[in-house]
């Protein structure tokens, strides 16, 4: 058989299958039913998985029709999330462990923070907020590490009613900075350094000189994490954990709407700045939640580990809002898989006997790379189900994964999902679903994927197909707007294939009704898992004096997955050097931050350009994928001789 065209399946084993939330039966009529009745099914969700303070009388109110697009579930609900996290549970769970904190160095001793603690934490920190002036609907921005007090602010925001906005702390002054800005907080809570991978960032400067560009009324929390010396701005920088300790242990949760927005996290599309993507409170953790335990089959007890980082989306839904509507006990880690040394995730999971554990094939590369012997002598036997987010996952990683952790045995959960939908879309329940290492498998329940062709707009009918993946109709997850700018928020998902919601990915269907991704089609690239608009990097290069034109396309890089490519034209009279191509990454790092390290920098005297002066990225994407076998017409290019040249000197030979 030809495992290319006839992969091999992988059915869960039936004890798992026993024990399982969901089984293969359940799916198909849970499934069928959501479709059928999205009211009547997500109405009895949203009452059965949340605490609702005045219960709604609506439950789905949406429109994808271009220009007057609108989303709004359990409309007239009120409820307050972090009550939902916290409160609810501690009639039951007070001195269960709700966050498990493993810092960077395995010499320091792990936190096990229990939902009392939690409770208390977040309500001194919400008191803290408070006394700052912020008030329901205020914009919080958080610039922290993976600190406890990353998971006590977004759930004070939370309690109070205030919108936070996570910013990555690999993010620069800049990016920061524009964040700021962007959604006009009125705070940003920061740390003194923040230690990973046993190198330590100075998160408190990068927030003193990304404030410099900001409001003189934004005010600066900061945490002190590490005690490592930082400049004190008298009036304007605030103590947190010396405050937390002044004010009350209490702060009651302030009733929000269902569609009051919980929070706001940037996201880089294929034109302009980044997106502030809102989140709605009701509908997203209704979603979070149920996500959380039906796709990893979380029962109560169990230990859950999201290795993501909370500045990005999978933190927000599966390190906090999921696990903790839920009740579970949920693992927050400092550090990075390779240092100490390649062992450490496997570490990890042996001293707090993880049951459910979920990364990025990237991260499973890397790991790959260095071998089984950093495996080998962990006892990994609590892992009950693996799962991979952010690209698709290549067979080699899948199979490495599924030998060396799963040791055959266990479900692999690969789930295909955006920022902009808040939780999984497209995944493999693992008592459910007989998996194909590379596939994201069939939909969650309520979720209507389509596959359109992708000039006409046209649903195809045929199971066996490919095309772009879009959506057909709206699940509870699903972001509400672009924060300042609907009108955006319509351009980007709902203009190019009308009432649906475009997701930006190509996708095949196979016969058997599975989903596999096939990368964005737009110009956005996935670098180690984490979204990169090629517009972004171009405008840092062009920012620098001595560049004249750039243009960026991803390429394919055996552990990010795609590597990031530009072609840099100079100004007239620059020398190309190697200097000049260090001062450039340099640049972008500071620019953007260090996702945005270009990998490979090519010097352009052209760029390949049709008539009109659009520039041909297409052309672009294959010089750098070494296809230049397949580029296409090119005679539609201003000078086609320019490709002759970046073919000649392309870089990845
Ligand atoms: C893009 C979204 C959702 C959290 C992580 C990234 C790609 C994500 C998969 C997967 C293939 C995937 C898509 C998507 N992607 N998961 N399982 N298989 N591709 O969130 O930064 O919003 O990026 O990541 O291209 O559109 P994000």
């Amino acid at each position: 058989m030809n495992e290319a065209t006839n992969p091999r399946l992988y059915p869960p084993s039936n004890d798992f299958v026993k024990s399982a939330h969901v089984d293969a039966a359940a799916y198909e009529t849970t499934y069928k039913a959501s479709v059928t009745d999205p009211d009547t099914f997500w109405g009895d969700e949203a009452r059965k998985r949340l605490d609702w303070i005045e219960p709604f009388t609506k439950v789905k109110n949406t429109d994808f029709t271009l220009g007057q697009v609108s989303i709004k579930w359990f409309e007239d609900g009120t409820l307050n999330v972090a009550a939902n996290c916290i409160d609810r549970h501690l009639s039951t769970r007070a001195e269960q462990t709700a966050i498990i904190f493993e810092p960077d160095d395995p010499e320091t001793p792990a936190q096990h923070i229990t939902y009392a603690a939690l409770h208390e934490n977040v309500c001194r920190m919400a008191n803290v907020l408070l006394a700052q002036g912020v008030m329901r609907g205020d914009r919080v921005v958080i610039y922290l590490p993976m600190i406890p007090e990353a998971a006590y602010a977004m759930l004070a925001c939370a309690r109070i009613g205030a919108i936070h906005s996570v910013v990555f702390a690999g993010f620069s002054p800049d990016a920061l900075a524009n964040r700021v800005n962007d959604c006009q907080a009125k705070v940003v809570i920061t740390a003194d350094t923040a230690p990973r991978g046993g190198k330590r960032t100075a998160l408190k400067s990068n927030a003193d000189a990304a404030l410099l560009h900001c409001s003189d009324k934004v005010r600066c929390l900061v945490v002190k994490h590490t005690g490592d010396q930082t400049t004190w701005v008298e009036g304007r920088d605030v103590d947190v954990k010396a405050m937390m300790a002044e004010v009350a242990p209490d702060c009651p949760p302030r009733p929000m709407n269902a569609e009051d927005p919980l929070f706001i996290l940037y996201t880089s599309g294929s034109t302009g700045k980044p997106k502030g993507v809102v989140h709605s409170s009701g509908g997203y953790l209704l979603y979070a939640a149920m996500t959380q335990q039906i796709t990893f089959d979380y029962h109560d007890g169990d230990v859950f580990w999201c290795g993501a980082d909370v500045g990005w989306v999978t933190g927000h839904t599966y390190i906090l809002y999921g696990p903790l509507a839920n009740g579970a006990t949920t693992l927050m880690f400092e550090g990075v898989p390779t240092w100490p040394d390649a062992s450490r995730f496997w570490q990890v999971i042996e001293k707090h006997k993880v049951n459910q554990f979920y990364t990025a094939p990237t991260a499973i590369r890397a790991l790959m790379g260095q071998g089984t012997k950093f495996v080998e002598g962990h006892d990994l036997s609590s892992l009950k189900v693996l799962g991979t987010v952010g690209e698709p996952i290549n067979p080699e990683a899948w199979n490495w994964y599924n030998d060396n952790i799963g040791k055959g045995k266990l479900p692999i959960v690969d789930t295909w999902w955006q920022t902009e939908t808040g939780g999984h879309m497209i995944t493999p329940l693992p008592g459910a679903t007989p998996t194909k290492p590379g596939s994201a498998t069939k939909p969650f329940f309520g979720v209507q994927p389509v596959v359109l062709e992708p000039t006409s707009g046209e649903e195809i009918a045929e199971t066996k197909t490919e095309g772009v993946l879009a959506i057909k109709d709206s699940w509870p997850g699903q972001m509400r707007t672009v924060w300042g700018d609907h009108e955006r928020f319509e351009k980007t998902y709902f203009a190019d294939y009308k009432g649906y919601y475009f997701a930006g990915d190509g996708c095949r269907r196979d016969e058997d009704g599975y989903y596999w991704i096939t990368g964005r089609v737009d110009d956005v690239i996935n670098v180690s898992g984490h979204r990169m608009g090629t517009a972004e990097v171009e405008s840092a290069l062009v920012a620098h004096a001595k560049v004249a034109e750039a243009a960026v396309v991803g390429y394919p890089h055996e552990v990010k997955g795609q590597g990031i490519y530009c072609y840099v034209t100079l100004m007239n009279g620059e020398e190309p050097s190697d200097e000049l191509k260090k001062e450039l990454r340099t640049w972008v790092r500071n620019e953007i931050g260090p996702i945005a390290s270009p990998d490979l920098i090519q010097w352009a005297p052209g760029l390949p350009k049709t008539r009109s002066g659009k520039i041909m990225r297409r052309i672009l994407r294959k010089i750098a994928e070494n296809d230049y076998g397949a580029l296409g017409d090119t005679s539609t290019l201003a000078d086609p001789s320019v490709v002759d040249d970046l073919i000649e000197n392309r870089m990845n030979r």
